[in-house]
């Protein structure tokens, strides 16, 4: 059992309350902290929906679905985060929202507390080297929906101890979870192999292989995925898929990562997904039809 008791998780946000589910489900008092009180409702909500689809499925007990809504402690105040053992960043994507959050949780929590971030694509090394504590500081990256893809990628760089390092990896087996350690490289093991084959399947619909519905298809039942390419991009969200783009084009310079200028039109219109509504499908009616941004 590791020492980890109490947990805090930032942005109550897809990612954010996802994790902080599976934190109280696996038995932590878990303090959840948003901005906006519209915001962090929207996390709590998104929670208590997931549970008691839980409840009437006969996945889980009422007494116990009231006891993890008990372990769940949302906030406004960061100043409540401060006994948490653990504190897990999920809030935007942006280096210096990161380092100024960080900056503050330093100020505030235990100097023995592990800072954990989220992050899909940013450089732990770089995150890390912005707080009081590089060695403990680990990356924990979740995979959405959180409640049920099995995996987190545990990141340790140059400067994370051995023993931050392990807390980390079992905190993230209790959770259920089935961790991989990851080397600090962009895009760490998933996303390193998954954006590539995002981004090439825009090329093959931008040349004309096929529709996008047939791409869909084809990688569906030919390959077993859950998803096609663009679902999963929409699933994803089409402007968080272009801003790991561009930290990881940035980074490797390979044209791979590059963004399609399909993608990049396509986030500059607000065409971002399921979140919006429209990406390469449109979500308005029970069946999504190809969007009229590509159709
Ligand atoms: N939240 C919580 N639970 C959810 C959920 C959600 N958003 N969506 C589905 N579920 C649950 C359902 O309640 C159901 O639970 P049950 O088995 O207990 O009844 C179970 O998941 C299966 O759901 P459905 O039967 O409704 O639907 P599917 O069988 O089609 O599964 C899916 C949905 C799990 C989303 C599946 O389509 C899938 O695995 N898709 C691929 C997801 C994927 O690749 N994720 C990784 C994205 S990349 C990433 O996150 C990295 C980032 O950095 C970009």
């Amino acid at each position: 059992m590791s020492e980890i008791q109490r947990v805090g998780v930032v942005g109550a946000g897809l990612m954010g309350s996802g994790i902080a589910q599976v934190s109280a489900q696996a038995g932590y008092e878990t303090v959840v902290r948003e901005v906006e009180q519209g915001f962090l409702d929207r996390g709590t909500g998104r929670i208590e929906k997931n549970l008691d689809r839980a409840v009437a499925k006969g996945k889980l007990e009422e007494a116990e679905r009231d006891e993890i809504a008990g372990r769940l402690h949302p906030t406004l105040d960061l100043a409540d985060l401060a006994e948490c053992d653990l504190v897990i960043e999920a809030i935007i994507e942006n280096l210096d929202a990161k380092h100024e959050l960080f900056g503050e949780l330093g100020g505030l929590c235990k100097a023995t507390a592990i800072f954990a971030s989220n992050t899909s694509s940013l450089s732990i090394t770089e995150l890390a080297a912005g707080t009081d504590r590089p060695e403990r500081f680990v990356g924990l990256h979740f995979f959405n929906p959180v409640p049920v893809m099995p995996l987190v990628e545990v990141i340790r760089c140059g400067q994370t101890s051995e023993e931050a390092f392990k807390l980390a990896f079992a905190f993230a087996k209790s959770l259920g979870k089935s961790p991989i350690a990851c080397g600090d490289n962009t895009g760490f093991v998933v996303n390193r192999l998954l954006v590539p084959y995002m981004l090439d399947a825009i090329r093959a619909y931008e040349s004309g292989v096929a529709s996008i519905p047939d791409i869909d298809t084809g990688m569906r039942l030919g390959c077993g995925y859950p998803m096609g390419p663009f679902t999963l991009g929409d699933f994803v969200g089409l402007d968080t898929l272009y801003h790991i783009t561009e930290i990881m084009y940035d980074e490797y310079k390979d044209a791979r990562f590059a963004s399609p200028p399909l993608l990049r039109r396509m986030f500059l219109a607000g065409y971002h997904g399921r979140k919006t509504g429209k990406g390469f499908y449109d979500y308005s009616d029970d069946e999504p039809v190809v969007s009229d941004f590509v159709s």
